[in-house]
């Protein structure tokens, strides 16, 4: 990625990652990333947003060149996790001139993180304006969207708004900025599943608060511009809200296929009543762990129900669904039911485990169905039972979502 312009004198200068695999050694990135960051180029004074990931500080000097860039008057930093700021000491050390404006959380961060010295930070104060000459830029801290110290920044006169990782998608190609595909639409659900979710009523505050400001493009710090601000705000209002949708998201591994055949019976029976159920083996291929734990964790953004389905392993759940449920339990989803199905050789204690490593979600449990063995026609009909219980449940729902 190279010097992109997106309004007057404003410009995206980051870097494009789309070979990185792995998002803090968890979140799979089936399409890469980036680490955007925006050049704005005042009357008086130059400022850029954010800094990229110090493994792309080349790019952003290269690109930061390529614009022409001589003096920077200011390096404004609205988050200091690294993707972001790991490579503000290179741009200082390039561009010696240029003042640190951060909030006072920020300022204190990248104390933490970067050992940088509180005293050179100029602080942005949220109801100060920072003026460029003919341009102004306003701070408005979102504070837990993801970390205590993430802020936006308001481009009064531009009607751009730097939503630091609000809003952003990791997905990296050539076209990045200038596609709105179902793809990248995607990407965009699973960031939010993974990174935005456990902070839901902040987020949806903040969601609120960008619609105000009827902002004309919202330029996230990964990931497309949002030249449309309409599709992404109205995406993150649906998963912000209450509603849920008819899904059932059965995250399973099957080891020898009894559990396999409880979760055909149980996805038949409750396609059969209406919903939809989306299934994910995590435990098919090297990397279903965290590719498929990945999709299980974006299905949970709107799911009705999860249902666990797991072999007993040693006792306890496998060690895949073990993983997935801890994952699950951190990004605490608005799902309202929750179900353990699967199949036990001669004793287990699954139950407990998988209650014990779930605790923090908040819907309501079914009982558990559990079969030694080799499912029999028996526990295909407590299958059978399992799922109208479910789906009667699900169907009797307010706020469903189309
Ligand atoms: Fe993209 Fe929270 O860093």
């Amino acid at each position: 990625m190279s010097v992109l312009p997106i309004g007057d004198n404003v410009f995206e200068v980051g870097a494009s990652h789309p070979e990185r695999e792995l998002f803090d050694c968890l979140m799979p990135l089936p399409h890469g990333t980036t680490y955007n960051s925006y050049l704005i180029v005042g009357s008086e004074k130059t400022a850029l947003i954010d800094a990229v990931d110090p493994l792309k500080t080349d790019v952003l000097l290269k690109n930061l060149k390529e614009a022409g860039v001589t003096r920077l008057d200011y390096l404004i930093c609205l988050h200091t996790e690294q993707d972001h700021s790991g490579s503000v000491p290179a741009i200082l050390a390039r561009y010696p001139m240029a003042r640190v404006v951060s909030t006072a959380k920020v300022r204190e961060f990248l104390a933490v993180h970067l050992n940088y010295d509180p005293d050179q930070v100029l602080l942005a104060e949220p109801d100060k304006e920072l003026s460029l000459g003919n341009r102004t830029l306003r701070f408005l801290p979102i504070p837990f969207a993801h970390w205590p110290d993430n802020t936006m920044v308001w481009l009064v006169e531009e009607k751009i708004l730097f939503s630091s990782d609000l809003f952003g998608s990791h997905f990296a190609t050539e076209k990045a900025f200038a596609t709105t595909s179902a793809e990248q639409r995607l990407a965009a659900k699973s960031y939010y599943a993974e990174i935005m979710m456990p902070f839901r009523a902040q987020i949806s505050r903040y969601t609120a608060q960008t619609r105000k400001l009827l902002p004309r493009l919202i330029a996230p710090a990964h990931g497309p511009v949002w030249y449309d601000p309409n599709i992404i705000l109205g995406r993150y209002e649906k998963w912000t809200s209450d509603g849920v949708k008819k899904v059932v998201a059965i995250p399973y591994v099957s080891m020898h296929d009894s559990t396999r055949i409880i979760v055909e019976r149980l996805a038949v029976k409750l396609a059969a009543q209406g919903l939809s159920v989306i299934v994910r083996d995590l435990g098919g291929r090297l990397d279903s762990l965290t590719i498929e734990t990945g999709h299980f964790i974006m299905d949970l953004v709107d799911a009705a129900a999860m249902i666990l389905a797991t072999p007993t392993v040693l006792g306890g759940p496998h060690p895949n669904m073990a993983y997935a449920a801890i994952v699950a339990n951190a990004v605490r989803p608005k799902t309202r039911f929750m179900g353990l199905v699967g199949s036990y050789g001669w004793g287990t204690q699954v139950e407990k485990t998988i209650a014990a490593l779930t605790a923090n979600i908040k819907a309501e449990c079914l009982d558990s169905l559990l079969v030694h063995g080799l499912p029999t026609e028996d526990d295909l009909a407590r299958i059978d039972d399992l799922a109208g219980l479910l789906g009667e449940k699900i169907n009797q729902l307010p706020n469903l979502m189309d």
